[in-house]
């Protein structure tokens, strides 16, 4: 693909873009200079970033998996990111064809780049719009036009929230998305944690203010208040390679992460 495909129209390459660092991490290509230094400069205190992207990815595909197993066929992925291997349409169309997915994300370079590998998938699309405006997501015209607010939806809000400040009133947002939804709905949330890694934290915070989105680590407690309203499906808020792991590897990984996770659903 040529970068004038995938790059947008409004993409600012002076400045890093957490879409675009995250997908140095995860090995992807569509990414400039300034992301790259800037992604160097946070595995310069943590090594193990790149480690820590994949065990997200991870616990993105097994929760798909989990939640079309449990008869979900709708999906508002919102900070989806740019495209890497294994997105949510691919996982759950292959598993449930009739799964309608919509991606949500502020990055233009996430949107096109999404926009581009979903020609021609007329159950998914992408919406360039603001988590922090829950109710502009809710009733945009491409989100209403897909997906059934009267069935259940899946919301994944993953390695989204420590880009919401407390300022921003994270729980609030997630009670218009809740209102939105129908019972037998779901909420999967991950977010990078600080716990037992402070002194590391500040230092990653540092490079993240020099980029598009400042850090906000939670703690495992903390996240877990913001499944109000939510019946956490077991094993809770666990770090992520601890939520239903698929191999022993995974299950090993737990004690090294850093992403904190967790899947609600919405009873009634
Ligand atoms: C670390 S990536 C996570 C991508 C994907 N959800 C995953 O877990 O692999 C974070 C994404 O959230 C997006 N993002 C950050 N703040 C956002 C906001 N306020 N509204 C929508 N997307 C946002 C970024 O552009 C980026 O693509």
């Amino acid at each position: 693909m040529e970068q004038s495909d995938w790059a947008g129209t409004s993409t600012d390459t002076e400045r890093p873009s957490v879409a675009r660092m995250y997908d140095y991490f995860l090995g992807g290509s569509h990414n400039f200079a300034v992301d790259r230094e800037a992604a160097r400069k946070v595995i310069a205190v943590a090594p193990d970033a790149p480690l820590i992207a994949q065990a997200n990815r991870a616990f993105l595909r097994r929760a798909v998996r989990f939640l079309v197993d449990q008869g979900v066929r709708q999906f508002l992925d919102i900070g989806s990111g740019i495209p890497t291997v294994g997105n949510v349409h691919e996982i759950a169309q292959q598993l449930a064809p009739e799964t309608r997915v919509v991606y949500v994300d502020i990055d233009p370079v996430a949107v096109a780049h999404s926009r581009a590998i979903l020609a021609g998938n007329d159950r998914a699309r992408v919406v360039q719009a603001d988590l922090r405006q829950p109710a502009q997501i809710l009733d945009h015209p491409d989100v209403r036009g897909l997906l059934d607010f009267d069935q259940p939806v899946a919301v994944m809000i993953v390695a989204v929230l420590h880009f919401i400040a407390d300022a921003d009133d994270p729980a609030g947002i997630l009670a218009t998305l809740r209102q939105a939804l129908a019972p037998g709905s779901y909420l999967v949330l991950s977010q990078v944690s600080a716990e037992g890694r402070e002194d590391d934290a500040d230092l990653v915070k540092s490079v993240y203010r020099t980029a598009d989105n400042a850090l906000h680590p939670r703690s495992r407690s903390e996240l877990a208040r913001l499944f109000a309203g939510f019946d956490l499906v077991s094993p809770g808020v666990v770090w992520a390679p601890a939520w239903r792991p698929e191999t022993a590897e995974q299950a090993d990984d737990a004690d090294e992460a850093v992403v904190v996770c967790g899947v609600g659903r919405l009873g009634g």
